[in-house]
């Protein structure tokens, strides 16, 4: 099963991608996360892309082109993985098909701009596996722990409003374009729109409910 999650900052696809993974058992391919991996370790993509990211900016296709390949050569993902985060632009789907990686589902997770500006101040996550939580919605069992680990959570440094706006309006020039490219595809990719404006539970349901159907 290869599936692509699609959607604005903060629409819930890490949320998602954690129940789709582990329901398939395939893994999560989550670009964001691969590169604040980077940064944490302060490799030279890491030292790069920080700047970047912490304006909201994307990184280069290149770049990132090469990192999925990398991973997608991997032993574990033979059977299948989940992009989180990728494609993020037309040249980055393109290299897929280039690549004749054949994807099964793109799911378009739709939340209106407002709801997602909200949401973001109220964003935890755990550094070391990238596990988000949300302080009012879905909030860890002790306050700013990891239920798995005990670790601390933190706040991303992109998750200020100011910068929010701005990777929506990025969101919204370079990433929607995929939602056309993709929904010509149908007959060989499913596509599934579902609301992320519902609980992360209904999301979830909504989503596997309608793979089942396809
Ligand atoms: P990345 O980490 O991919 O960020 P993003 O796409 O902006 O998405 P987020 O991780 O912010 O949100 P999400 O949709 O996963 O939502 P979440 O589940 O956390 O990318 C970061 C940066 O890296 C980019 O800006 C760019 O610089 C670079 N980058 C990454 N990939 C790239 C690429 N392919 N090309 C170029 N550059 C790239 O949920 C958000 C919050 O809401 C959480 O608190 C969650 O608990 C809560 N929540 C989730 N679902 C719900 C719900 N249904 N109701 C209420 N709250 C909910």
């Amino acid at each position: 099963m290869k599936i692509i999650l699609l959607g604005p900052p903060g629409a819930g696809k890490g949320t998602q991608a954690d129940v789709i993974c582990k329901f398939f058992n395939i893994p999560h391919i989550s670009t964001g996360n691969m590169l604040r991996e980077a940064v944490e370790a302060q490799t030279d993509l890491g030292k790069e892309a920080q700047a970047l990211m912490d304006a909201g900016i994307l990184v280069s296709d290149e770049v990132i082109v090469g990192l999925v390949e990398e991973r997608i050569g991997k032993k574990d993902c033979r059977s299948g993985f989940l992009f989180d985060g990728f494609p993020r632009t037309i040249p980055q789907a393109e290299a897929l098909v280039k690549r004749s990686v054949e994807i099964d589902f793109v799911i378009e997770i739709d939340v209106p701009d407002e709801e997602i500006i909200n949401r973001m101040s109220g964003r935890r996550m755990h550094p070391g596996s990238g596990r988000n939580y949300h302080i009012e919605f879905n909030p860890p069992k002790e306050a700013d722990i990891d239920d798995e680990t005990g670790e601390p959570l933190i706040q991303r440094e992109d998750d200020k409003p100011e910068t929010v706006k701005d990777r929506l309006q990025v969101y919204s020039n370079q990433t929607s374009p995929l939602i056309k490219f993709y929904s010509k595809r149908i007959g060989s990719i499913g596509y599934i729109k579902v609301s992320g404006s519902e609980s992360p539970k209904v999301v979830s349901q909504s989503i596997l409910d309608q793979i089942k159907r396809s």
